[in-house]
C-alpha cells in the first residue's frame, strides 16, 4: 500500500511528521510512503502549487495524508498559482467529492468548547460535504459593469448527478450511525439549493429507514451553537460545508482536533486536518498534531481497510487527552512533538 505524504505549508510539515511517527509505531507491514510537494512550498520550489509529479503520485497512491496549504507570501499571486489550488486541484482531478468531517467531543475537552459544557458534551455529528462542485468550481472572474465599476463573480451551480451522488453518501453515513440525515441548503433563495432539495428528496425514497430533514444554512449555523446534539449526519454543498465544519470544530473545542476524509468512487482518499496552515505559529512547535493523527486513523479505516489499527490510534488519542496532554489551543503548553510523544506513550 502506497501512502502519499503531502506536508505542504506552515505547520503542515510539523503535524504530518507526528502522524507519521504514530503510523510507524503501529508496525504495519507493507506500508510505503512517498513525499510530494504541494501548496506554497511547491510553488516556491518548482513554480506550481500542484506540480504534475505530485498529481501523478497522488493518483498512484492508495491514500494521501495531507498537512495544510496556505502561505501569505503567495497572497498576491494569480489565483491558479495560489497554494489553495493544490487541495482544490487534487479534489477535482481525482474526483474526491465526498468530504467527511466528524465532530465529536472528547469528554476531557468539553471545557475547551466555546459552548456550555452540557451543550458541547452532546456533540456527535458528521458533516458530509460535497467537494467537486458548487461556487468553488463555477465560472469566476473579474469584469467591469456597464457603469465602469469593477465586479467579481463566481457562479454557483450543481447538477442533479452531483447532488444525487453526495446524497447517497449522506444517507449511507446516516444509516451506519443514528439514522438521521439533515440536508442543509438555502432553498428559500437559491435555485441551486432548490434542485439540491428536490434531488435529496428523490434519493430519500431509497432510504425509508433514514429520517430526513431539511434546514436552511443560516438556521443550521444557529442550531449548531444552540443545540448541536440534535444533529447526526449533515449533508451539504461545498461552500456551506466549508463554513459549517469550521464552526462545528469550535463547538467541539478546537479546530486543532478535527480530522477529515475526502473519498472518490474507488475509495481512494485524501486525509487532512480541517484547519489551515496557521503561518502565525509555523515552525514554533505550537501546533496541535491531533487532527492530523486522527486523519491518519480515518485513512486506515476508509482507504486501507484497517479498522483495528484506526481504533488503536483513536484510543491512544483519547487516553493521551485523558492523561492531560494539552497543546496551547487546548489551554495547555505541550509542544507539537510532546503531543506526538503523549499519543505514542499510550498506543497499544
Ligand atoms: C477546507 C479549506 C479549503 C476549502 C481551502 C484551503 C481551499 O478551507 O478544506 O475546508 O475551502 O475547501
Ligand atoms: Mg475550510
Amino acid at each position: 500500500m502506497l501512502i502519499a505524504l503531502f506536508p505542504g505549508d506552515g505547520i503542515g510539515p510539523e503535524i504530518v511528521a507526528q502522524a507519521r511517527r504514530v503510523l510507524d509505531a503501529l508496525g504495519i507491514d507493507g506500508l510505503t510512503y512517498e513525499e510530494g510537494l504541494v501548496g506554497g512550498a511547491a510553488y516556491k520550489a518548482v513554480g506550481h502549487p500542484l506540480p504534475p509529479e505530485t498529481l501523478d503520485l497522488a493518483k498512484r497512491a492508495d491514500a494521501i495524508l495531507f498537512g495544510a496549504v496556505g502561505d501569505p507570501d503567495c497572497d498576491s499571486l494569480e489565483r491558479h498559482l495560489r497554494p489553495e489550488q493544490a487541495i482544490l486541484g487534487l479534489r477535482k482531478a481525482m474526483g474526491l467529492f465526498s468530504n467527511l468531517r466528524p465532530a465529536k467531543v472528547f469528554p476531557e475537552l468539553a471545557d475547551a468548547s466555546a459552548l456550555k459544557k452540557e451543550v458541547a458534551s452532546a456533540i456527535d455529528l458528521l458533516i458530509v460535504r460535497e467537494t467537486n462542485g458548487d461556487v468553488y468550481f463555477g465560472e469566476k472572474g473579474m469584469r467591469k459593469t456597464a457603469d465602469g465599476l469593477r465586479e467579481g463573480y463566481d457562479i454557483m451551480s450543481y447538477n442533479e448527478e452531483q447532488v444525487r451522488k453526495i446524497a447517497h453518501q449522506g444517507f449511507h453515513a446516516a444509516r451506519a450511525r443514528r439514522g438521521k440525515l439533515c440536508s442543509v441548503d438555502k432553498a428559500n433563495v437559491l435555485e441551486t439549493s432548490q434542485l439540491w432539495r428536490d434531488v435529496v428528496i428523490e434519493v430519500s425514497a431509497e432510504y425509508p429507514d433514514v429520517a430526513l430533514s431539511h434546514m436552511y444554512v443560516d438556521n443550521a449555523a444557529m442550531q449548531l451553537v444552540r443545540d448541536p446534539g440534535q444533529f447526526d449526519v449533515i449533508v451539504t454543498g461545498n461552500m456551506f460545508g466549508d463554513i459549517l465544519s469550521d464552526q462545528a470544530s469550535m463547538c467541539v473545542g478546537s479546530i486543532g482536533m478535527l480530522a477529515s476524509a475526502t473519498l472518490n468512487d474507488s475509495n481512494q482518499g485524501l486525509y487532512e486536518p480541517i484547519h489551515g496552515s496557521a503561518p502565525d505559529i509555523a515552525g514554533q512547535g505550537k501546533a496541535n498534531p491531533l487532527a492530523t493523527v486522527l486523519s491518519a486513523a480515518m485513512m486506515l479505516r476508509y482507504s486501507l481497510a484497517m479498522p483495528e489499527q484506526a481504533d488503536r490510534i483513536e484510543a491512544a488519542v483519547a487516553r493521551a487527552l485523558a492523561g492531560g496532554a494539552r497543546s496551547p489551543d487546548l489551554g495547555g503548553t505541550m509542544s507539537t512533538v510532546e503531543m506526538g510523544d503523549a499519543v505514542l506513550a499510550t498506543l497499544n
